[in-house]
């Protein structure tokens, strides 16, 4: 099996559209007419939800026309929140198959369908022309990719010269290996992550100029906590992605947790711009 086969099968629970459809009602929500509000807590699939794409967003610097690229966007919220807010145009790749046709669905049901277009592909081999795109963004993908050299360089091909990209990920920490199963592996051979120092290097070899590298952790311990205390007051939520994690969900998320928590992993976000 290839690697990407192998990650693919990781990320597919099974049945997801389904699971999703289910969770959307029994949230008391229509699945056919919906906002990207309703879905934040659902499709925002990576740490500090929401609040991590805002903040992704402001460092794009996108204007509407612009046409942006969201490299391993799962099931789409980060590209229908973009879209909708800032009026500019998203294609989204994912190599995950049941990822791409719940975030076809959803862009549909949030009227986002002639802005957001999604596209079954590697992050390795984009299926795009050289500088298609007026900036990129990767959110909590590259821990899936040992080959981030080659990672860096599509990204660094799409984007037009002068072009932002930011990158949200989680590098490799002082405090040991994460504790597995998290969301991204199960076991360590399909978990790669890389240092900052690494990440600030590979991404100016592969073209960038590095205009911020900020470690994430003080506000991802902020968003933990206050998810606790939500929990604790109002009881497990709904809409979450442990829907997008199936079975095991839980115990990867807590994981997750833990690793930040005991400085395993950092979550790092870097802001670059096109050579
Ligand atoms: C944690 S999810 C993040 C999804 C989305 N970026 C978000 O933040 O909502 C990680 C995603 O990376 C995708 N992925 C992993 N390796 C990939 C690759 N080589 N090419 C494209 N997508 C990939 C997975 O299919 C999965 O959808």
């Amino acid at each position: 099996m290839s690697t990407e086969a192998r990650i693919a099968g990781h990320w597919t629970r099974g049945g997801l559209a389904e699971a999703v459809r289910a969770a959307i009602a029994a949230a008391g929500l229509d699945a056919d007419k919906l906002t990207v509000a309703d879905l934040a807590p659902l499709d925002q699939f990576h740490g500090r939800g929401l609040e991590a794409t805002r903040e992704l967003a402001a460092h794009l610097d996108p204007i509407p026309g612009h046409h942006l690229l969201d490299i391993g966007c799962g099931i789409g919220g980060p590209a229908r929140f973009i879209a909708a807010e800032y009026g500019c145009r998203v294609t989204g790749i994912d190599l995950t198959a049941e990822f791409c046709e719940v975030a076809r669905m959803l862009n549909r049901a949030t009227g986002l369908a002639d802005k957001v277009i999604i596209e079954q592909a590697s992050a390795l081999a984009l299926p795009f022309a050289d500088a298609t795109f007026d900036a990129a963004y990767t959110q909590n993908v590259s821990m899936n990719i040992a080959d981030k050299r080659a990672f860096y360089a599509e990204a660094a091909r799409m984007v037009k010269p002068g072009g932002r990209f930011v990158a949200a990920e989680y590098a490799v920490g002082p405090g040991g290996p994460p504790v597995f199963p998290v969301p991204w592996a199960r076991v360590p051979e399909d978990s790669h992550l890389a240092s900052a120092d690494d990440t600030r290097r590979l991404l100016g070899e592969a073209g960038f100029e590095v205009l911020a590298l900020t470690d994430r952790t003080p506000a991802m311990l902020a968003y933990y906590a206050e998810s606790r205390r939500r929990i604790a007051a109002e009881g497990p939520p709904v809409l979450g992605a442990h829907v997008l994690l199936g079975a095991d969900g839980v115990e990867r998320l807590k994981n997750s947790a833990r690793s930040v928590e005991e400085r395993r992993t950092v979550p790092i976000e870097a802001v670059c711009r096109r050579r």
